[in-house]
């Protein structure tokens, strides 16, 4: 049965906001596999794994149950499930608030006025804690989806939910008022399986490519050549230029230079670089670090 065939198991979401960027990673974790939404199991044919597609509010559970080793899922979700995992990295991407949104014509203006008020939302857990933390007694109105029609539909006076490009708040005529918790996707993973021998060889194998795919993320690789007299100048000007590779060129007192990148900060001292007498100047993506 593939349930129990002794291979890791990664749960990650079948359909939503975390998918694409949880296929990427794997995929940039160099893992070959053909991921089918509507097939349960997508096996890698290059590493002792199988990706488990599933819905994200199951996967806390699933890894807490062993019927996965891994998973991938919001923060959000997993503080709300409060299941027992080991948080093995945050990830960097599915970022979000989970934000207390009132309709636009609404008279709460500070967080007591939530005072007797109904919030409708499917994070009962975290809005009762942030609730009591702050004393404020309000009617949790507990949904299973589309919680942001509450209000329209007057079953709630304000609603608890995640915002990510805010498109779906506002379109449903809806503010933000107060953020409760900010969020990213986490990579967790079952405690036995983090202490049964073969399964975490293969969990450590898998986290250097994933700290690799980490500290890659947002750098870029620069190549540039420039006249020998001018590397100290260039290296004042790219401040993660701090210890560059510096190769002679066959042209005369001329260099060529390497450096990782951050890639926020390259636009704006491209020019700086040409008037320092930088030439050739080359940015490429960089996949993976492996320190
Ligand atoms: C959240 C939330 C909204 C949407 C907000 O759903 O319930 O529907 O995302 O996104 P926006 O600010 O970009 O419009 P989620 O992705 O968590 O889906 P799920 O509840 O089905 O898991
Ligand atoms: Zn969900």
């Amino acid at each position: 049965m593939l349930a129990k065939n002794g291979r890791l198991k990664i749960a990650i979401q079948r359909n939503g906001r975390l998918t694409d960027d949880s296929i990427t990673l794997l995929k940039t974790c160099g893992l070959n596999f053909e991921f089918q939404k509507q097939s349960l199991y997508s096996p890698c044919s290059n590493f002792e794994l199988d990706i488990l597609a599933i819905r994200d509010d199951d996967i806390p559970e699933y890894v807490q149950d062993g019927v996965a080793d891994l998973g991938i899922i919001g923060e959000n979700v997993l503080k709300e499930r409060n299941a027992k995992v080991e948080i093995l990295a945050p990830l960097g991407f599915g970022e979000c608030k989970l934000t207390i949104s009132i309709p636009q014509k609404s008279k709460i203006k500070k967080i007591s006025d939530l005072k007797g008020k109904r919030i409708g939302t499917t994070y009962p857990q975290i809005l009762k804690k942030f609730l009591d933390s702050n004393r404020i007694e309000a009617k949790i109105v507990k949904l299973s989806g589309s919680v942001e029609l509450a209000p329209s539909l007057d079953v709630a006076d304000a609603i608890c939910d995640i915002v990510s490009t805010g498109t779906t708040a506002k379109m449903s005529g809806l503010k933000p008022f107060y953020t409760v918790m900010e969020s990213q996707a986490m990579l967790i993973s079952n405690l036995n399986s983090m202490r049964d021998k073969k399964k975490r060889k293969l969990i450590d194998r898998l986290m250097i490519r994933v700290r690799g795919f980490l500290e890659a993320r947002g750098k870029r690789y620069l190549m540039m050549n420039a006249p020998a007299k001018s590397v100290e100048k260039l290296k004042r000007i790219i401040p993660g230029l701090k210890s560059p590779t510096v190769v002679p060129l066959a042209e005369n007192n001329m260099v060529a230079i390497h450096s990782v990148v951050a890639e926020n900060v390259f636009w704006d001292v491209m020019e700086k670089l040409k008037n320092a007498g930088a030439s050739d100047i080359i940015v490429v993506p960089i996949e993976t670090i492996i320190r």
